[in-house]
């Protein structure tokens, strides 16, 4: 359900989702296969790259199992629920193969790295198992399934990004793209399973990128997001060492500069890396969006230090001074786990001061989960207990929930430029899009439709949702959005 969401990194509407990029005729191709995907925006945007490779390999797509040669679940492991999710849908998968002998069902992702062959050889649940790093070997690994060979390839590698593949967008809007401008995560937080599941931390050839976006652009894109599980640690040397590195902040400055009416997001940015010159290049173009994802964890300082987040309290608040500062309207969220081992109620208390402090507009709140092999679960008893974590959690929403609608309502009477990404879920005489700071607005559509940018004045508001009328500029409004794309056309000048 990419309709009407909200950006999320990680969006439960779109866990399950299946996809196909178009209905392929079912002689054409030799055998069909459905892809299913789960967790963060890596993994869907991985699943366009798989579609890629199999439909380059002969395979066709199909969006209905049971038309399916070969089901694939692009797994998560992030937290034990998504795990026991997905188990439950390889075990629907497991009965549908007596049914239908000759099914093949694959797991990909970060489930497959972590449990490896185990899946086929213990559980005897699956036939294909395929780590994030080895989608390349899938055709082969098909044919040694059809053979009744054991096909499995979780090998990590230290340069895999892809970086060649063209991603077969699926059940896309033809608005909002997702770009992978790194892969992995070199951070080592000690609740997180990622590090083990994607290993080591590389970065995308820059010039692939500016080519992937200049040919969304072309056909017809008006949005990219650029992901990695660390953005601001991007950082790709062309051809010799040391000469022309390209940082984050570069790499985003040649994206928006493909074209003004391109806009571009990115995610995730960790505390402790993003720079200024990443803040001065978001102020520098118009088409960058001011918004930022800025995952803090945990409110207090001793909690963020056993979660080896390598910043305190102090440090994250002056990274959210400095963003106020530089970008006075940027649209801010984070994630923040509750319960994590040896959380005191004071800790808490401390989450909950730094989340009225930062007066998110967004936040995704978990309690703490323990994944096996994670240096949390290694070094420390997860020693909160599970109501504990609950009822704390349930606080961080309720705070939340005050303060997003605190925000969505301080948007009211305001004037947005919005990029229409598709009709209003509710209503066929009202289009959806979303302005800079990602909120969704609706309006009636008039003669206007998705990829345009209109001006829409907001008139009121739901918790999720600006509600509003397209509007032409007033002089006074004309001139703020005059005077802030002259301020962006004088920096771009200096
Ligand atoms: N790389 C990003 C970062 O550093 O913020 C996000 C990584 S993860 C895919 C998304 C979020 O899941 C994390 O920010 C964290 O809040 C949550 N998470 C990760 N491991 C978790 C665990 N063991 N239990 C609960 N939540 C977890
Ligand atoms: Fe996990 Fe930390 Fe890496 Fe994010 S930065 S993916 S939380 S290890
Ligand atoms: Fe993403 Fe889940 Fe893997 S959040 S990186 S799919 S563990």
């Amino acid at each position: 359900m990419l309709h009407q969401a909200t950006y999320k990194e990680h969006d439960e509407a779109r866990q399950g989702e299946n996809y196909t990029p178009f209905e392929m005729a079912l002689n054409v191709n030799k055998k069909h296969f459905y892809i299913e995907s789960y967790g963060c925006a890596m993994n869907f945007a991985d699943s366009e790259v798989v579609a890629s490779i199999l439909v380059d390999n002969g395979y066709g797509s199909t969006s209905k199992i049971e038309a399916a040669d070969i089901v694939f679940v692009n797994t998560c492991s992030i937290r034990e629920k998504a795990e026991e999710t997905i188990r439950k849908r390889l075990h629907t998968f497991s009965k549908l193969k007596k049914a239908r002998p000759g099914l093949l069902v694959g797991v990909l992702g970060c489930m497959a790295e972590r449990l490896k062959a185990t899946l086929i050889e213990k559980e005897k649940l699956v036939d294909i198992v395929v780590g994030p790093d080895s989608y390349r070997s899938l055709p082969s690994l098909i044919e040694d399934a059809e053979s009744g060979q054991k096909a499995v390839n979780v090998l990590l590698s230290r340069d895999e990004t892809y970086a060649d593949i063209s991603p077969l967008r699926l059940n896309s809007n033809g608005v909002n793209a997702f770009v992978s401008i790194m892969r992995g995560c070199n951070n080592m937080c000690s609740f997180c399973v990622v590090p083990f599941t994607r290993g080591r931390e590389r970065s995308r050839d820059a010039d692939s990128i500016l080519h992937e976006c200049r040919d969304l652009f072309d056909t017809g894109y008006r949005e990219v997001t650029l992901l990695g599980q660390n953005v601001d640690s991007y950082h790709w040397i062309p051809g010799t060492k040391g000469a022309g590195a390209v940082s984050f902040a570069m790499l985003l400055e040649r994206v928006a500069r493909i074209d003004p009416r391109l806009r571009v997001r990115f995610s995730t940015s960790h505390p402790k890396d993003i720079t200024d010159d990443v803040l001065h290049t978001m102020v520098k173009y118009e088409n960058i969006c001011n918004y930022i994802h800025l995952p803090v964890q945990s409110g207090s300082s001793r909690i963020l230090q056993l979660m080896n987040r390598t910043y305190s309290r102090e440090w994250y608040v002056a990274k959210v001074d400095r963003i106020r500062e530089l970008i006075p309207d940027c649209g801010l969220s984070t994630d923040m786990i509750t319960g994590f081992c040896t959380e005191t109620e004071e800790d808490h208390r401390q989450s909950l001061s730094l989340m009225e402090y930062c007066r998110y507009d967004l936040a995704y709140m978990y309690f703490y989960s323990e994944r096996p092999g994670t240096l949390a679960e290694r070094r420390f008893e997860d020693d909160i207990p599970p109501e504990v974590k609950k009822r704390r959690l349930q606080e961080i929403i309720d705070l939340h929930r005050i303060h997003s609608l605190e925000s969505m309502q301080k948007d009211v009477g305001k004037t947005f430029k919005v990029l229409i990404e598709g009709h209003s879920k509710k209503s066929d005489a009202d289009l959806f899009g979303r302005n800079d700071q990602n909120k969704v607005v609706v309006f009636p559509k008039g003669d206007h439709q998705k990829g345009e940018y209109v001006y829409i004045k907001v008139e009121s508001c739901t918790s999720g949702t600006l509600i509003g009328k397209i509007t032409t500029p007033s002089v006074k409004e004309n001139l703020h959005f005059q005077h802030k794309a002259y301020l962006k056309q004088q920096q771009n000048i200096q």
